[in-house]
């Protein structure tokens, strides 16, 4: 008989972790989904969470071993602007902490790792729109660099050592949960609070600054229609290009401002705008589609609809 799934998601806390650890359980039971942080449970819990730094590799074993953990989600990171303020720090908990990860799911036997990539592995030499999965990689940032190395570690545990690992290359991701975590998207996540709380907002981006985009119901759905795709049919193991959304600061604006006209917006940028020149406008995601049927649900004025929907209900 196969064993019971056993799920550890580290860096639980974070924006995705938050309400990938609900679809999870909610796929699951409660109780086969141990959330883990280095910092304690924020909210109200409805399971299993314990702290846990993936810098400490003799904790990482332990609690895989204590829980019989057969599948991993390792969102644990430090994110791009925070990178730029501390790039040794940002280089150890991303990529060390990544190896601590890989070498004790080979070492006991887990049966399936996630862990996201970013478009921040893309450089200002990559093809700018509908940027291809195989393009020019010259990452500027700290965050993009690790990203980088990170895919290629991925997939040499795939070939040398038979670990079935699964990776992303999230876009900037808009959520109503949880809080962005210090990346050069924030902006679309922090313009609906200031819309709907004061009526106006600062963006620090420049407001034709076209990103790659992703409301985070697609992205958890993306992330567990991954997971469970057939392992014979994924071509690709270092992190497949995920795409959905397309759009600057100023066509969002807009587009809120077609439900709130009096919102405001002017235009400051700082120096995450020179991380987000560095960066594609839009992704080819060719093979997501071909090999494991991705397809997202949400475009931009659905994304728009929901978030104002449910900010405006947390009052
Ligand atoms: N949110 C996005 O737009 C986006 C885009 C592309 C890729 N990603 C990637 O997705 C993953 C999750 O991103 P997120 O937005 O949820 O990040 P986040 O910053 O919101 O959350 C990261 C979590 O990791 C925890 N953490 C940091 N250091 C740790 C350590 N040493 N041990 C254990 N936990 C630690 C933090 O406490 C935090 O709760 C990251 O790998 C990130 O690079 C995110």
């Amino acid at each position: 008989m196969e064993p019971r799934e056993m799920i550890l998601v580290l860096g639980a806390n974070g924006q995705i972790g938050t309400e990938l650890v609900t679809a999870l359980r909610a796929k699951y039971s409660s109780d086969q989904v141990i959330a883990s942080d280095i910092r304690p449970a924020i909210g109200s819990q409805d399971g299993p969470f314990e702290i846990l730094d993936i810098m400490d590799a003799v904790a990482v074993e332990n609690s895989l071993k204590k829980h019989q953990i057969t599948q991993i989600y390792h969102l644990a990171a430090i994110l791009s602007a925070t990178g730029e303020k501390n790039p040794r720090m940002a280089w150890q908990v991303n990529m060390d902490g990544l190896l601590n990860i890989l070498e004790a799911s080979v070492k006991l036997s887990v049966k399936k790792v996630f862990w996201p990539s970013s478009i921040a592995v893309f450089g200002k030499h990559s093809k700018k729109r509908l940027t291809p999965q195989y393009a020019i990689t010259d990452p500027d940032t700290i965050y993009g660099i690790s990203k980088l190395a990170g895919e290629r570690w991925c997939n040499y545990y795939y070939r040398t050592r038979g670990l079935d690992v699964r990776s992303l290359r999230y876009p900037g991701l808009i959520s109503y949960v949880g809080k962005p975590g210090g990346g050069t998207t924030d902006y679309a996540v922090e313009i609906f609070y200031e819309a709907l709380q004061n009526g106006t907002y600062t963006c620090f981006l420049k407001e034709d600054q076209r990103l790659p985009m992703m409301y985070m119901p697609d992205a958890i759905k993306a992330t567990i229609q991954l997971m469970d795709a057939d392992a014979d049919k994924l071509r690709i193991r270092s992190s497949y290009n995920v795409s959905s959304l397309s759009f600057s600061p100023a066509e969002l604006a807009k587009k809120i401002q077609g439900h709130l006209p009096k919102l405001s917006v002017d235009y400051a940028p700082d120096f995450r705008q020179q991380i987000a020149e560095t960066w594609p406008d839009s992704i080819d995601d060719n093979y997501a589609r071909i090999d494991w049927d991705w397809n997202p649900d949400y475009d931009l004025s659905t994304m728009v609809i929901d978030m104002l929907e449910n900010i405006g209900k947390k009052g």
